[in-house]
């Protein structure tokens, strides 16, 4: 027992039930209700409270007026930053580094906790393979082992240590578990999948995060295989408390227990907090219900008198983990006005930069080359947009924080070259005339540089779409200036899922993909047009060419009769981009893949080796990949699973050997039981640029 449970203990003896149960409220908002229940004890945890004056007025109802002093936890979703707006996770993700999601996770925590925001909900880890579905911007894409990776990184970034050596904020892993397959992308929606896809697709990344040391996970909002997740048992008390042993607390979604009586699984409020709280649900995220009923329920069950204790143990642990009795309160020096750090804005760049994916560049006409292109023309409805760049869940970045695509051509491009901007079209509206002035202006320049995309409130929770592509008004924009003018035409896209658009790549002379990059948005496109860095960006997910074709993920199985891509009569079931693709400015080639030992036992381990060249003109970085296909096994496997990656930064002619080892956790499966066991049998392994390229080997295990 560690001296946080120790004292947690102490406390819970001295507890009246009212209190208790205060430990496991939280709401969304303080007005005078909610103040006088602080003052009583009779809340724990707010949300949606902001500014550091604000905040240690709530500390001090909490700490001052109630019997105990226990101070509140207070929560909020610092998703990919607070002030300093990062990349969206999925773009956060196409870096395929996770060192630069951790710091980007210390930068925002840091940000927060300034204000008296110790807890954050995030990291997202839900695995999805639905980009109709608006949360995919918020989740790291399709693929279990870099999702997991992405997972860990960010706890770690969340909760590394603050001045005095506390966790500066509580990372929340969520939702658990199975949100991310809604049916149809419709938010909120039923999942229903199998045992395996449960276990071996959807919980790795959780798992990873709580090995990280997450202190709290949130259960979701939708049901599985027919029971609610903040109303399961089985999610909550058998898996999570039970067989992974989760000490920390978990939250319900907003509201998600009182739902259970939409879902038709409790007959009304109070049914549903005894359900909630029988599943292992810590705290009820603002829908009252254990406020107004445990204290009825316990009468009536006493014997859940001890699921309440364990659920307050959990809370109040997490709180004295946090050094919130030590210091509940911030200084209130107010870091608004301090406006953003220079090493949290060049962060944010870097981290943007590495977030762009480049999917096509004809002829190879990026990096721009300003001795030929003396005039630009800079296009598009996200140019000079100082809001939707940010993306989802960015609401304490700031307008005017941002840096545009305008704003740095303007500062980083002029005078050595000659910038102009017409936007062209609204993101879904045309603009009157404003197609032709674009026409005209690029008629005029020698290149011509079209930022399109997607709003913010395209994308994030409930922003859901039948169809993912780009909106009418800009698909004109650009058809229009590759047919009325002989201007090239290089594309950003700025969006919250992959788009599914074809005729763009068919159209377009280069094409960049930037997510929503926050902040610095405007600094890390014109580093990578310029080519000041290299885009090493990897996709984090398959990009369709159709939203018919959803749902497609890499990570597809075989089938009896696998004629892959031939299974549409009106559409090629090729992806547009396959899961891991980004080009360069320069070119890799792989040779030289080996085996130290082409036979292994079921515990060992080969080592592979792959050598790397740069074999271009330019110095850059390759995401070397390593694939796996256990080619007959006791369930069937997918026709290939990531399983490491390794990032090599290379100058032209330059070559390095890269290693791998290929031991029971990358070989191994679960068994018909759901038990982890390693089968003998063949695997064919390939390292390469992406998951449908690259060296095969044959591995075999005895
Ligand atoms: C979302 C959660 C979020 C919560 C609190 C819910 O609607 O699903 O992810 O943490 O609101 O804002």
């Amino acid at each position: 027992m560690d001296q946080a449970e120790q004292r947690a203990r102490e406390l819970l003896a001295r507890m009246t039930l009212a209190e208790k149960i205060g430990q496991t409220v939280q709401y969304g908002r303080c007005e005078e209700r909610e103040r006088q229940l602080v003052a009583e004890g009779r809340i724990g945890s707010l949300l949606n409270v902001h500014g550091a004056k604000k905040i240690n007025e709530l500390q001090r109802l909490a700490v001052e007026q109630s019997r105990l002093g226990i101070p509140l936890l207070i929560g909020d979703d610092v998703i990919h930053g607070f002030r300093t707006i990062f990349p969206i996770p999925l773009g956060e993700a196409a870096s395929w580094d996770p060192e630069a999601m951790e710091k980007n996770a210390r930068i925002a925590a840091r940000e927060a906790a300034a204000e008296g925001i110790r807890w954050t909900f995030a990291p997202m880890v839900d695995i999805t393979r639905d980009p109709r579905w608006g949360r995919i911007a918020e989740s790291t894409g399709e693929d279990v082992y870099l999702s997991s990776l992405a997972a860990a990184a960010k706890v770690k970034g969340f909760q590394s240590p603050n001045e005095s050596g506390y966790p500066a904020v509580a990372a929340c892993v969520k939702h658990f578990a199975g949100y991310g397959f809604v049916e149809g992308g419709r938010d909120y929606d039923t999942t229903d999948m199998s045992e395996r896809t449960l276990r071996e697709t959807v919980l790795p990344p959780f798992a990873h995060g709580i090995r990280a040391g997450a202190m709290s996970v949130m259960s979701a909002f939708s049901e599985l295989n027919g029971v609610p997740a903040s109303g399961s048992r089985y999610l909550l008390r058998d898996i999570l408390k039970e067989e992974w042993a989760f000490d920390g607390i978990v939250v319900s979604d907003w509201e998600s227990i009182e739902e259970l009586i939409h879902h038709g699984y409790a007959e009304d409020r109070r049914d549903s907090a005894l359900k909630g709280l029988a599943a292992g649900v810590d705290m009820d995220m603002h829908s009252g219900v254990y406020l107004d009923h445990l204290e009825s329920i316990i009468a009536e069950h006493p014997e859940m008198m001890e699921l309440l204790d364990d659920a307050v143990l959990r809370i109040l642990k997490v709180k004295f983990r946090l050094g919130l009795f030590e210091n509940p309160y911030v200084s209130e020096d107010d870091p608004e006005e301090i406006g953003i750090p220079a090493a949290h804005l060049e962060q944010a760049r870097d981290s943007a930069r590495k977030s762009i994916v480049l999917l096509q560049n004809d002829d190879g006409i990026l990096p721009l080359d300003t001795g030929r292109f003396k005039k630009l023309a800079l296009i598009g409805p996200l140019a000079d947009d100082r809001h939707n760049t940010m993306g989802c869940w960015a609401w304490k970045g700031r307008d005017e924080d941002v840096v545009t695509v305008w704003d740095a051509f303007q500062s980083e491009l002029a005078p050595d070259t000659q910038v102009f901007h017409e936007p062209g079209s609204g993101i879904l509206e045309e603009l009157p005339g404003g197609i032709d002035r674009a026409v005209d202006l690029a008629g005029r320049c020698d290149v011509a540089v079209v930022v399109v995309g997607e709003s913010e409130p395209m994308t994030g929770e409930h922003y859901n779409v039948a169809s993912i592509t780009l909106p009418a008004c800009q698909e004109r924009l650009i058809r229009e200036l590759k047919s009325r003018t002989f201007t090239p035409v290089v594309v950003i896209l700025m969006n919250g899922r992959p788009l599914a658009a074809p005729w763009l790549h068919e159209l377009a002379d280069a094409v960049i993909e930037a997510w929503h990059p926050g902040t610095a948005a405007g600094y890390a496109v014109v580093d990578v047009l310029t080519g000041a860095h290299n885009p090493s960006g990897r996709l984090p997910v398959t990009v369709p060419r159709a939203t018919g074709q959803i749902p497609m993920y890499y990570n597809r199985k075989n089938t009896g009769r696998p004629h892959l891509y031939e299974d549409y009569i009106d559409c090629d079931d090729s992806p547009l981009y396959p899961f891991g693709y980004g080009l360069s400015y320069t070119t890799f080639e792989y040779a030289d893949l080996a085996l130290d030992k082409p036979v292994i036992g079921k515990d060992e381990s080969a080592n592979l080796s792959v050598r790397i060249r740069n074999t271009g003109k330019r110095a850059g970085e390759e995401t070397v990949q390593l694939y796996i296909r256990d080619l007959v096994a006791s369930s069937t496997r997918p026709v290939r699973e990531l399983k490491g990656f390794s990032k090599v930064f290379l100058e032209p002619g330059e070559s390095r050997v890269v290693h791998f080892a290929l031991g029971p956790d990358e070989l191994g499966l679960l068994d018909e039981r759901m038990a982890f066991t390693v089968e003998p049998g063949k695997f064919h392994i390939w390292v390469g640029p992406h998951s449908e390229e690259g060296l095969r080997t044959e591995l075999t295990v005895i």
